[in-house]
């Protein structure tokens, strides 16, 4: 498969222009806007309530989580709340020491600065970054060679709250100086269904509550892709419809772009086809399944498996990946009888 395949399907959870345009419209503000991800959210309340009644900048949070679950909307709803400034920037944006010094000392006071995808941050620019987390304070090496002498300036308190999709990359000296950890997890379908009727109200979009949840429970548990598939269908109910989004429309619509009714599309089906295929249903290793569908390991379990781990297609064992019983069904195929019993279907 080539990269452009994946990087287009419409249930990418990558970001891409339209997004950013669609996202900055939807984005909730506030945290009573804010759908699902309750305890996050709950527990994210308490401390920002604290940190305020004390005068105090908020706490480093580090957000992980599949990507397109909002990371960055929470962010920017913490950074609101708290009544500071939002600087967004991210891991590989940060070549040099020297880009995050200069960063950092531009801070004001309370400040959230918000570092995405922070497991992709150089082991040097990680040094800047433990004293600023900890201390408050940047060392600055002037001139070169021998004469070369560090001075240390103080900086604001701030807030640094990292994204990543992959928690256990991050190195142990940089997870343990933040003092919030906070998992956010794939979202259930009423509650992406809400998203929809927000995100509908918003764009002056009619739309029932059953072509709502049709397009959530096919968007894979992922906001980014539920308001993606909200435009997507739109154009079929002004075109093949009255413009009212029914159960209907969204079925047609989402068929019409081989979206099935579990928001599975031809890559994911592909995948699993091809586990069953090549592998006999495995356990096959996840760089030789990677391998044989010309994909990156890293894209597959970040952005193919939480989904097809969640609604239980595939399992992970220590020998690899396989593909239940339920999988082969939903494909149309016969699981065979004699599989060995880990291949039952678990959540
Ligand atoms: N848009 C994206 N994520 C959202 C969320 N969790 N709640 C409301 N709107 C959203």
């Amino acid at each position: 498969m080539i990269e452009s395949d994946f990087e287009n399907r419409i249930v990418s959870t990558t970001f891409t222009g339209e997004d950013s345009e669609i996202e900055s419209s939807l984005r909730p503000h506030r945290m009573e806007d804010y759908i699902g991800q309750n305890k996050a959210k709950e527990n994210l309340k308490i401390y920002i309530e604290a940190a305020k009644k004390r005068g105090e900048s908020l706490d480093h949070c580090l957000l992980y989580g599949p990507p397109g679950l909002g990371k960055t909307t929470l962010a920017g709803i913490i950074a609101n709340e708290m009544g500071v400034n939002l600087r967004i920037t991210s891991g590989p944006a940060i070549e040099k020491p020297g880009d995050l010094a200069s960063l950092i000392t531009n801070l004001q006071p309370g400040d959230v600065l918000f570092i995405d995808e922070i497991h992709r941050l150089s082991r040097a620019v990680e040094e800047v970054l433990y004293p600023a987390m900890e201390d408050y304070a940047v060392d600055i090496i002037i001139g070169k060679g021998p004469s070369a002498r560090s001075i240390r300036l103080d900086l604001p308190r701030f807030t640094l709250i990292g994204a990543t999709t992959r928690a256990g990359q991050i190195s142990a000296p940089l997870r343990d100086r933040f003092g919030v950890l906070a998992r956010l997890e794939l979202y259930q379908p009423e509650e992406l269904r809400d998203i929809v009727l927000r995100s509908a109200g918003i764009l002056g979009i009619p739309i029932e509550p059953e072509g709502a949840m049709e397009i959530a429970k096919r968007s894979r548990g992922t906001p980014r892709i539920v308001n993606r598939l909200l435009k997507r269908v739109r154009d079929f109910a002004e075109v093949k419809g009255d413009g009212m989004i029914t159960r209907e429309i969204a079925d047609l619509a989402l068929q019409a772009q081989e979206i099935d009714y579990l928001g599975l599309d031809a890559i994911d089906r592909r995948m699993l086809e091809s586990i069953i295929g090549n592998f006999g249903g495995g356990p096959v290793g996840l760089e030789t399944l990677a391998a044989t569908i010309g994909e990156e390991a890293i894209t597959l379990e970040d952005v193919y498996e939480p989904y097809l781990l969640q609604i239980g297609f595939l399992s992970r064992t220590p020998r690899g990946r396989m593909v239940t019983p339920n999988a082969y069904r939903h494909l149309g195929l016969n699981p065979d009888p004699e599989q060995p019993a880990q291949m039952r279907f678990e959540e």
